[in-house]
């Protein structure tokens, strides 16, 4: 039994000596000390011993399991210091490499025009509103005093989802939205997506972006519009810039008017961006027409106010000298770099 015994040892520890992963101590330690292992079966035959050698041999088997305890123990520490060395020399870092230069984002050049006008207008105490880009029939234009027949509900430029709804051509609908809900003082700007079935070209989308304004109160007049468009554009375009108001024709506005700034690149000398007449128009506006009071349950006769409405990248083209607005969406990171 003696002999066993050692056997037991010596192969457990030359096993032992041998091992090179942590996963084969635990196949090991199973073997040799598990329930079932080889010295636990030794130790189940002490019963057959006399009482004179069950001592000795008891005393050797418990030594024996001690010495192997042990030796896995080293063993399993060592081979983790292995392991974690042989990670550290794997995982060196170089901190003489060059570093791997990042390159920075930077805001499109339409946000950074619309965020420009925002600041403008919340300066002058505007409040921001929005709408939905689906609309229906009367608020895009039944509303807006544009009546049945009228050229601009032309199938040819509006996308119509049916009958009564479709994709909005303008930011204006948003303007009887907040007059149905909100009494005046009215201050707002709106801006947003716009959809026109326009074929794409260099100064065409079928979706861009406009920004409308509206200011309803008492007492309001085509002076208050003029001062604070005006007030605007320098604000936008440098204080230089000088404005002129011709009239128009809006069905929403009575009276109606395009506001001009003076080129931006010729300074209204005349060139081939102006072409040649010094002047580019940037917004539609006029005092809004009383039917459109009437109709959002404003009082004409006690309230009157004035509206216009821009578009996005018309502005952002004449700001920054862009003559193509395929640019703003071709995401060509040359051109984005360079706002
Ligand atoms: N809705 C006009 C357009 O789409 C822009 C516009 C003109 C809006 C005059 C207005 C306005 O509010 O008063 O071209």
């Amino acid at each position: 039994m003696k002999e066993k015994l050692q056997n037991i040892r010596n192969q457990a520890i030359s096993l032992l000596n041998d091992v090179k992963e942590l996963k084969a101590l635990d196949e090991i330690r199973v073997e040799y000390l598990g329930k079932k292992g080889q010295l636990t079966q030794v130790l189940r035959g002490m019963k057959d011993l006399s009482p004179e050698e069950r001592p000795i041999i008891g005393q050797l088997a418990n030594e024996i399991r001690d010495e192997i305890e042990q030796k896995l123990e080293e063993v399993k520490n060592l081979l983790i210091l292995k392991e974690q060395e042989k990670k550290l020399k794997e995982e060196v870092i170089d901190v003489t490499m060059p570093g791997r230069k990042r390159k920075t984002g930077g805001r499109h050049p339409m946000n950074l025009v619309l965020n420009e006008i925002v600041e403008i207008f919340l300066g002058m105490g505007y409040k921001i509103a929005e709408g939905p880009e689906i609309e229906t029939d009367y608020y895009n234009f039944e509303a807006l005093n544009i009546p049945k027949d009228h050229p601009a509900r032309d199938e040819q430029d509006t996308f119509y989802i049916n009958q009564e709804f479709m994709l909005r051509t303008a930011t204006s609908p948003i303007q009887v939205r907040v007059m149905e809900k909100q009494k005046p003082p009215v201050r707002i700007i709106c801006p947003g997506k716009v959809y026109r079935s326009d074929a794409v070209d260099a100064t065409h989308s079928p979706v861009f972006h406009q920004i409308e304004g509206l200011v309803v109160d008492k007492n309001i007049t085509f002076a208050d519009l003029k001062g604070v468009l005006e007030v605007f554009a320098k604000e936008l375009f440098g204080e230089k810039v000088n404005v002129r108001f011709r009239p128009h024709f809006f069905p929403f506005t009575e009276p109606s008017a395009e506001m001009d700034v003076s080129c931006v690149v010729c300074g209204g000398k005349g060139c081939n961006v102006c072409k040649g007449s010094g002047w580019t128009e940037i917004l539609g506006c006029g005092m809004v027409h009383p039917n459109v009071l009437r109709m959002a349950g404003i009082d004409p006769e006690e309230y009157t106010g004035f509206a216009f409405g821009m578009g996005l990248e018309r502005l952002a083209m004449s700001k920054y000298g862009i003559k193509d607005l395929r640019l703003f969406v071709e995401n060509d990171i040359r051109f984005l770099k360079q706002f």
